[in-house]
């Protein structure tokens, strides 16, 4: 498995204010929208893309398209929808699975209530939308389904990771044995007893959309 921790002031910046606890929720979802395009531009580094012509006003030129098969993103509901339209921007021929999950207080345990996935991931480059990976129980049961339909290559794209939930997702990925790629904003320190990222920025979803129980 490999991290990519974005190292760039304007990440660094908008984090900053997405962990701020007086953040109200409007400008929680633009930041989020805003700071995951810049994660999206590292995240994308190895899409694949074939050679083109194409006529400038002046001449020929080469140049590069996206190629098929489109990529997959697929956001895991709810916080992952907050991700959405700034990974979606970048990749604009991407077409978009579902995974909706839910983490168990108690238990932290995830169980899946929701997914729409295409049946066959041949040669699909996958993007998944978490934006914390806490325990890591959540990115891994994703990444499961899109090993399960053969995909080859899958990148995590989070806001947010702790070194628990690397450390699982390290363990899972080497036994399935498929490649992944986590593009994060930062690593923080460790999770704390309810499984919360400290220090954190909160409950994502919550920030994004309001507390609902
Ligand atoms: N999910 C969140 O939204 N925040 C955390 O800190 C951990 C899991």
């Amino acid at each position: 498995m490999r991290l990519l921790a974005v190292d760039h002031p304007l990440v660094a910046h908008k984090l900053t204010v997405l962990r701020n606890a007086k953040t109200d929720s409007p400008t929680f979802r633009r930041l989020a929208d805003e700071l995951v395009t810049l994660l999206a531009y590292e995240a994308t580094r190895d899409a694949r893309v074939d050679e083109v012509e194409v006529e400038t006003p002046v001449a020929p030129a080469r140049g590069a398209k996206l190629s098929a098969p489109k990529p997959l993103v697929v956001p895991i509901l709810r916080a992952g929808l907050g991700m959405l339209d700034g990974m979606a921007r970048l990749l604009p021929t991407a077409e978009i699975g579902f995974v909706g999950m839910i983490r168990d207080d108690e238990t932290l345990q995830a169980t899946t209530y929701a997914r729409r996935l295409p049946d066959d991931l041949t040669g699909r480059q996958c993007y998944v939308l978490d934006p914390m990976l806490a325990t890591g129980g959540t990115l891994a049961a994703a990444v499961q389904f899109l090993a399960d339909r053969g995909a080859d290559h899958i990148t995590a794209v989070c806001l947010l990771v702790a070194p628990e939930g690397l450390e699982l997702l390290k363990q899972r990925t080497t036994e399935l044995q498929i490649p992944v790629t986590v593009v994060t904003a930062a690593v923080d320190e460790r999770l704390n007893e309810k499984g919360y990222i400290v220090p954190g920025l909160g409950d994502a979803g919550d920030r994004l959309y309001g507390v609902v129980d």
